[in-house]
């Protein structure tokens, strides 16, 4: 049986380095990615400041937004200079800006060209390339779009595909309504995945817990969780035990905390805010007694000039440490009125 694998998604302006270094401290085995980076700012822009990680993020993803082989070899090049242990292809983002770019999910409409995009980058490194697509953009047939897509890039070498599983309708919704709106179709990645027995295949989408995680590994071999594991981090503790058969790094989310401090100190050291970290963690103690004021003493402290460890001490200290989650109703009523 081949390893069912876990991945935290792309996620622009969300999955940064801290993030993703706080996403470690939870769990060794997931496989993160960064936030998309267009093959133009890679090549010509701050390269440490876009595209820097440390050591502790591996396993790490770098997706690549573009669509001209040469400039996404070079990009590729690039990254697998600075380390990373993937290259993945945004094929799925409908932003404007990204269509403007000829690039993202209105690539679903070009397969072959994304296929030499793939097999440009497969020359040009050594590392997995991957993709990551839709199952299809506005009126396109999605048996037919998906199968041509991926077609084009296992022939070209890709070695994985992660399929959000809903249609990118590229007039008329926002990015954000394009991943809610158009329905998902969970059964059409799984035939994909029948049809394609060689090809590893993750899906995407709308996965709200470990549970629906391990229903999805008995059609796909991965699963790729974005929002969820954002907003509610701790659900990245379930990940090496139940996915890898090992421990997790640590018990919970205070032991995370206490875990990613170092991390902290040292990025404050270097002059980066307190915020930059810690706005990523608002959502670790969700469901705890007490994390409502922890959110809020983030949310008010962190961001003042000066703010260090100490005030996220202060914060977590707001948090009952009794594993009592009933307080979850109240909270939730709290929220609502
Ligand atoms: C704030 C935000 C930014 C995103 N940025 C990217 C991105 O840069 N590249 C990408 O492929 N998908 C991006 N996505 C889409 C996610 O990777 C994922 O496909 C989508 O959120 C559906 O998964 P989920 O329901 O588990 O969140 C983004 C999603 C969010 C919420």
């Amino acid at each position: 049986m081949t390893q069912k694998f876990f991945t935290v998604a792309p996620m622009m302006d969300w999955t940064d380095r801290h993030c993703r270094s706080l996403h470690r401290v939870l769990s060794r085995r997931a496989r993160l990615y960064t936030e998309m980076v267009t093959t133009g700012a890679v090549i010509h822009g701050p390269r440490e400041r876009l595209l820097g990680f440390d050591a502790a993020e591996h396993p790490v993803a770098v997706q690549l937004g573009g669509s001209d082989p040469t400039e996404l070899a070079a990009a590729a090049r690039i990254c697998a200079d600075f380390g990373y242990d993937e290259i993945n292809l945004n094929v799925g983002c409908p932003s404007d800006r990204v269509q403007n770019g000829r690039f993202g999910a209105c690539l679903m409409q070009e397969p072959a060209l994304v296929g030499d995009c793939v097999a440009a980058m497969k020359a040009a490194v050594r590392l997995p390339v991957t993709v990551k697509c839709r199952i299809g953009v506005d009126d396109q047939d999605t048996e037919e779009a998906l199968n041509r897509l991926t077609d084009s890039v296992v022939a070209a070498g890709c070695d994985e595909l992660t399929v959000h599983a809903r249609k990118a309708w590229l007039q008329g919704l926002s990015p954000k309504e394009n991943r809610d709106i158009p329905p998902l179709d969970y059964p059409r990645v799984y035939r994909l995945k029948q049809a394609r027995p060689d090809l590893p295949v993750a899906i995407n989408g709308g996965i709200r817990s470990m549970e629906e995680a391990h229903e999805h590994l008995r059609n796909v071999d991965g699963v790729m969780l974005g929002r969820v594991a954002y907003h509610e981090p701790e659900i990245l503790l379930s990940v090496d035990r139940e996915l890898y058969g090992e421990e997790p790094p640590v018990a919970d989310a205070f032991e995370a905390v206490e875990a990613y401090e170092p991390y902290v100190a040292a990025r404050l050291a270097e002059g980066v805010r307190l915020h930059s970290m810690t706005r990523h963690m608002l959502g670790l103690f969700t469901g705890r007694p007490g994390a409502r004021a922890y959110r809020r003493h983030l949310a008010t402290e962190a961001t003042k000039p000066g703010a260090g460890l100490q005030t996220l001490r202060d914060a977590v200290a707001d948090v009952s440490r009794s594993d009592v989650r009933a307080s979850q109703c109240v909270e939730g009523l709290a929220a609502v009125g």
